[in-house]
């Protein structure tokens, strides 16, 4: 009998700013166990240069497979190789308008393509802002495909300490779209029934006078008790 294929997830960063939580969404699927799939557009190869110090090597050593954007005959182009889902984080603009109106003029752009005629989950980690009526507009064409637009805005009821939490947070509510739950995140529920996200003694939080403390989140604990969803 042949093994069970493992859970397949392709990842697609495109050139919007937030290259983190690309980064983290790799580093959580790989964690439980999801097999990764990474394409990274020029211009995403430009915000992890910008804004990390990972090399170009380092990136794709996150991923299980990667492919060049211009491998438009790579397995992810084809409806017939057999993934899960795929989540394009960050999302830009420009990649959200090709996904919006279909025109696969990339390999992640196309692999998002053949994840809506699939009707597969597509989840688009959008960051643009403010949006212009454009903007709207290609989000409500890949809603309408079938696609989910969520843009990766922060929760502060878990009362965050670090920019890391944010983006955890955030990727981790992405993967949750696709059915992949990483576990051990903390959940609006779960805070309020006591069990509330501390920062680890190793990350001294800022308080609002500019000093460093390890007295807890730069808010306070979260409260306990109801809070809107
Ligand atoms: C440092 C940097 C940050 C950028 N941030 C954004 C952004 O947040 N959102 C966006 O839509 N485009 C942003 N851009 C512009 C895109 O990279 C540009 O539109 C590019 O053509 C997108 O190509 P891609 O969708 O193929 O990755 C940024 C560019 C750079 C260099």
């Amino acid at each position: 009998m042949t093994e069970p294929r493992p859970r397949r997830l392709v990842v697609g960063i495109s050139g919007a700013t937030g290259i983190a939580y690309g980064i983290r969404v790799l580093e959580l699927a790989r964690t439980v166990g999801v097999e990764t799939h990474l394409v990274v557009t020029p211009a995403g190869q430009q915000t992890r240069a910008h804004e990390t110090d990972l090399s170009a090597r380092g990136l794709a050593e996150l991923a299980d497979v990667t492919y060049r954007p211009a491998d438009i005959g790579a397995a992810i182009a084809s409806g017939s190789f057999p993934v899960d889902g795929m989540l394009v984080a960050p999302c830009s603009a420009r990649t959200l308008a090709a996904v919006g109106y279909g025109t696969g003029d990339n390999l992640l752009t196309r692999a998002a393509d053949v994840t809506l005629k699939e009707r597969r989950r597509l989840v688009l980690m959008v960051r643009e802002t403010p949006l212009s009526l454009t903007h709207l507009r290609a989000m409500t064409a890949v809603t309408e495909a079938g696609g989910i637009v969520m843009p990766p805005v922060p929760a502060f009821y878990l009362r965050p300490a670090t920019v890391d939490e944010l983006v955890t947070h955030s990727a981790a509510r992405a993967l949750d779209l696709l059915g992949i739950d990483i576990g051990d995140q903390p959940r609006w529920g779960e805070v309020s029934a006591g069990h509330r996200h501390q920062p680890t003694p190793s990350q001294p939080t800022s308080t609002r006078d500019g000093a460093t403390s390890d007295q807890g989140p730069i808010f306070g604990p979260a409260p306990s008790g109801a809070f809107p969803s």
